[in-house]
């Protein structure tokens, strides 16, 4: 029985991720302001999906079609651009995920009869939007769950408010973060899940529950994270198709670059196809809006947006179109170094530690329309783009290991914890 059960797993396996087969992925590593120069243009020339970018000193990560293998290695080549293969058979890497994956989710299903939600493994939606109902039935008094609006597919785009007073009490600095605005950053959504763990179920500091109001949405963009467990495990964007004539056909819209914060100007794409496409008009996306929604209904008292992405190891802040930096830059950069100290202190030694910059010059790559600067600009103080660990170290499976995802939370949430008072002292005490 348990045979024909594993014989029947692997067989499902196997037929899936068919559209990566031939792909591989490769280390990036770039050494100076030339070979940045010269590398972005490739990324167009030979379709690259940058998983991870490569930063000055830190190699990125990208998946190679293929057909563009042979060019793309001579012309890096050409350039004197470091290449390493980091995998040499993408699919067969992700079939051994799923089964990593299948396993663990039947072991924990076997352990885990209760409501918790599990963080040993990836879950579905569904699995976190009832997580996120049963947290508002559970504890009615200090968490409440709001149905935003519906996805361009129909699903509920769900988040949680956290209050011990209920959002009345105006002197409290709101904070707010999201996750899953790129589908396939599945270290993301956990993150956030895991703050309203230690929120609600498991308060252990006392003080960010009564000082301050959350507000915590983990999967911005469901129909994309949906579209990553039945389909492509590599889709980053939503799955709209109503944004251009080829939509049909390329459907769906970077939700990082829809933001109305000097709109398609710069890192970003007119062509639906393109993994970073803007969008026919700024907040085309209803998945962007919600967000966009939060902002402004408590911008008077937001003192910290983080939006959670992944990977690299980052924290990230505005302004992200040119490199230069806000009114409030040293403050930003002062809480996010506080921020990556907690994390590298809990971090485990084979995780690369943190880096902390303004977006535009640690990624050493312009880019606009992304949330991150929106919240910035229209008010909230203290504003950042999380690029989480997310690299497998193992090298059986593709991505990381969701072994790690317990650690990964943990230490985020230490982060967190460092973050919101820092941000919450300096909201108070107005010093911006
Ligand atoms: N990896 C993120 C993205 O491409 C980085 C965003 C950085 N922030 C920015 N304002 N450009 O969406
Ligand atoms: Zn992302």
């Amino acid at each position: 029985m348990k045979f024909v059960f594993v014989v029947t797993l692997f067989a499902l396996a196997y037929a899936k991720h068919e559209e990566y087969i031939g792909w591989k992925s490769y280390y990036v590593g770039l050494e100076s302001k030339d070979q940045f120069k010269a590398f972005w243009p490739m990324v167009d020339k030979y379709e690259l999906d940058v998983l991870s970018h490569p930063i000055l000193g830190r190699e990125g990560v990208l998946l190679v079609k293929p057909e563009h293998q042979a060019g793309f290695i001579l012309e890096a080549e050409t350039e004197g651009i470091a290449l390493k293969v980091h995998s040499e058979d993408v699919k067969s890497q992700l079939d051994y995920d799923d089964q990593v994956i299948e396993l663990q989710r039947i072991s924990s299903m076997m352990r885990n009869a209760g409501r918790q939600l599990p963080y040993d493994n990836y879950q579905q939606i569904e699995a976190i939007d009832d997580y996120l109902d049963y947290i508002g039935a559970t504890y009615p008094d200090v968490a409440t769950v709001v149905t935003a609006a519906n996805s361009f597919e129909g699903r509920p785009i769900k988040y949680v408010k956290i209050s011990t007073t209920n959002f009345e009490d105006h002197s409290k600095p709101v904070i707010f973060i999201d996750g899953g605005i790129h589908a396939r950053e599945w270290i993301s959504p956990p993150t956030v899940t895991w703050a309203i763990h230690k929120l609600v179920e498991d308060v252990t500091e006392r003080d960010l529950l009564d000082n301050f109001d959350w507000i915590l949405l983990p999967v911005v963009n469901p129909d994309g994270y949906k579209f990553t467990f039945t389909n492509s495990r590599f889709w980053r964007k939503t799955r709209s198709t109503d944004q251009h004539v080829l939509s049909g056909i390329c459907p769906g819209v970077d939700g990082n670059r829809n933001y109305d914060f000097f709109w398609n100007t710069v890192g970003t794409s007119n062509t639906p196809c393109s993994d970073v496409y803007a969008g026919s008009k700024a907040f085309s996306e209803v998945e962007t809006r919600v967000v966009r929604d939060i902002l402004h209904e408590h911008l008077a008292r937001m003192a910290m947006y983080i939006t959670m992405h992944s990977f690299g190891s980052m924290i990230l802040y505005p302004w992200g179109h040119d490199g230069s930096l806000s009114h409030n830059g040293l403050g930003l950069h002062t809480v996010g170094v506080a921020m990556a100290t907690a994390i590298n202190q809990n971090s485990l030694s084979h995780f690369r530690s943190y880096v902390v910059g303004n977006s535009a010059l640690v990624l050493n790559y312009p880019a606009a329309g992304a949330s991150e600067d929106y919240a910035h600009q229209i008010g909230v103080p203290f504003s950042y783009t999380f690029e989480l660990p997310g690299l497998s170290n193992t090298l059986l499976g593709f991505n990381l290991n969701p072994r790690y995802i317990q650690q990964v939370c943990n230490e985020t949430w230490q982060g967190l914890i460092v973050g919101a008072r820092r941000a919450g002292d300096l909201f108070r005490n107005k010093k911006l």
